[in-house]
């Protein structure tokens, strides 16, 4: 009877030996699986040679300096985006010419007659250094004059007091 119950006791024992080991080799696979791709993405990493990774900087480069390009020559709405001003076939002369020393909101934000845009260019070539335009000059007049001359329309008419219907404002209303 004793014998017997050896004979369980050591199967039983042997039994739950092996299901312990059975659960950690399940909870091992598990913590594998679940980490299976963690793992292999690190092992297959890729790796870029020196020359690889000069190449993409080089070509990411002259993306940009063609972008810069495109931007550069942007014209929307008549207008050339990087300056502001209005584009004609003068335009580049204009850039060129009157740029190089100021913003070209400067041209942008003033109005005048071909004669008011010729006594600024002779004030910054007198006072200012701007040398002389040459063949230039009255092409450089034809655009201001054509573009920034002094705006006689575009202002609304002034306001005609008498027919205007005026009326209270009750702020009580709006509490
Ligand atoms: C050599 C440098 C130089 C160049 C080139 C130049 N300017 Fe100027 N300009 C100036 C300076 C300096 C001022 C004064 C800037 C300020 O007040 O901040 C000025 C001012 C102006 C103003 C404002 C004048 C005012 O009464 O407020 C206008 C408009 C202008 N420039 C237009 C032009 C045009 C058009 C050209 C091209 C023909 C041109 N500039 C080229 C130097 C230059």
């Amino acid at each position: 009877m004793e014998h017997h119950d050896f004979e369980t006791d050591g199967l039983w024992r042997s039994f739950l030996t092996l299901l312990h080991v059975a659960i950690v080799l399940v909870l091992l696979g598990l913590v594998f699986a679940l980490s299976e791709k963690t793992i292999n993405e690190y092992l297959n990493r890729p790796t870029f040679s020196k020359e690889h990774l000069e190449e993409s900087l080089r070509k990411r480069g002259i993306a940009r300096a063609v972008e810069r390009q495109d931007d550069w020559g942007l014209i929307e709405n008549g207008i050339h985006v990087k300056t502001g001003l209005k584009n004609d076939e003068n335009l580049q002369l204009i850039i060129s010419s009157c740029t190089s020393c100021h913003s070209a909101k400067l041209i942008t934000q003033n109005r005048a007659t071909r004669s008011g845009w010729r006594q600024m260019i002779e004030w910054m070539q007198a006072t200012q250094g701007l040398p002389d335009l040459g063949q230039a000059e009255p092409k450089i007049l034809d655009y201001l004059a054509k573009h920034y001359a002094p705006e006689q329309i575009g202002r609304r008419a002034n306001l005609n007091m008498a027919e205007i219907e005026w009326y209270i404002l009750n702020l009580e209303e709006t509490e």
